[in-house]
């Protein structure tokens, strides 16, 4: 049987290391605050709302959600965005996605100031991942080289499918992990829907990363005996333990890859709660980026 990366475990240690710098701050005198801007009313968005407000409380840190009708044109969520930019009170900012169709995401990325942007988004910020500068690097892709990291499978020197290459998964993860840094440099393969013999590239991973958005999508004969697999997938489907309810899965069809991989990430309880961990320490990291000579 495959060893669980149970992300919970991790998500505990990060936000014990957040808590205590931001008790620091708050000795100097600065209460970290995160504001969360949600357009329309996806309950989904708002779950993860409610988790963020939670483990902000947690850390210490003020945590601020702010929701907008569906139909808010584009014009005005820029300027609700450019006012949070100029209030010097404020120390994140994050637009929670997807985003409406009317909206041109690239926009709303590229409105969120670069000191503020905690997840990682905005140009400037994914020009330093790719060329290594320090900067703020995406949330989920973070939590799945921590991940690695925490339970002995840092990438270096592995060879690392990333199945998906999403702006805010695949891309900058195989950034990330291509990086030349001792907790990255991986051999990335990204694939995706046009991905010819997907199989054929997952079974000759060390450790294959899922970020598809299919429940079971990954299955057994898709991975080598031994591999390390990481599950990004969220997916609601019904529960049949509970007819009337939906619970959550991921992308791999868990029970039979637990069978054959050498690690598996579950899902609920894998890279989500590190996720949320990891973009409270970025509104740290974002504080720390906006000192000048820092
Ligand atoms: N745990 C977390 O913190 C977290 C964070 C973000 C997202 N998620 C979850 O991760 C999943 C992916 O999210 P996302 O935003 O990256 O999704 P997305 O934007 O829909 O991207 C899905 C990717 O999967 C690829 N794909 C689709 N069908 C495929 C196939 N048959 N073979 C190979 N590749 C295929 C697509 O390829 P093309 O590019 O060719 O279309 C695309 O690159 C979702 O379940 C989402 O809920 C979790």
């Amino acid at each position: 049987m495959a060893e669980i990366l149970d992300g919970r475990v991790l998500a505990h240690e990060i936000q014990g290391d957040v808590a205590t710098e931001v008790a620091r701050l708050a000795d100097e005198g600065t209460v970290l605050t995160l504001v969360a801007l949600q357009v329309g009313e996806d309950p989904g968005t708002r779950a993860y709302g409610r988790v963020l407000a939670r483990a902000s409380r947690e850390v210490g840190i003020r945590f601020e959600a702010q929701e907008l009708p569906e139909e808010t044109p584009q014009a005005v969520l820029l300027r609700e965005l450019e006012a949070r930019n100029r209030d010097p009170e404020i120390h994140g900012v994050l637009v929670h996605r997807p985003l409406p169709s009317h909206l041109d995401p690239y926009a709303v990325s590229e409105a969120v100031a670069p000191i503020k942007d905690v997840d990682g988004l905005h140009p400037l910020n994914l020009g330093k991942l790719l060329t290594g500068q320090p900067g703020i690097i995406p949330a989920t892709p973070l939590a799945v080289r921590d991940l690695l990291v925490h339970f002995g499978h840092a990438p270096l020197g592995k060879h690392v499918v990333v199945v998906g290459r999403s702006d805010i998964v695949g891309r900058p993860l195989a950034a990330l992990l291509m990086q030349k840094n001792p907790e990255s440099n991986a051999t990335v393969t990204v694939a995706h829907s046009r991905t010819k013999s997907l199989d054929r590239h997952t079974r000759a991973a060390d450790i294959v990363v899922v970020a598809v958005g299919r429940p079971g999508f990954l299955r057994k004969d898709m991975v080598r005996p031994g591999a390390v697999v990481v599950d990004v997938g969220i997916n609601s489907v019904p529960d049949p333990e509970r007819p009337g309810k939906r619970r959550l899965v991921g992308d791999v069809a868990f029970a039979e890859v637990e069978a054959v991989a050498g690690a598996v990430s579950p899902v609920p309880g894998g890279v989500g709660p590190v996720t949320v961990a990891a973009l409270l320490r970025n509104t740290v990291e974002a504080f720390d980026l906006s000192i000048p000579g820092s």
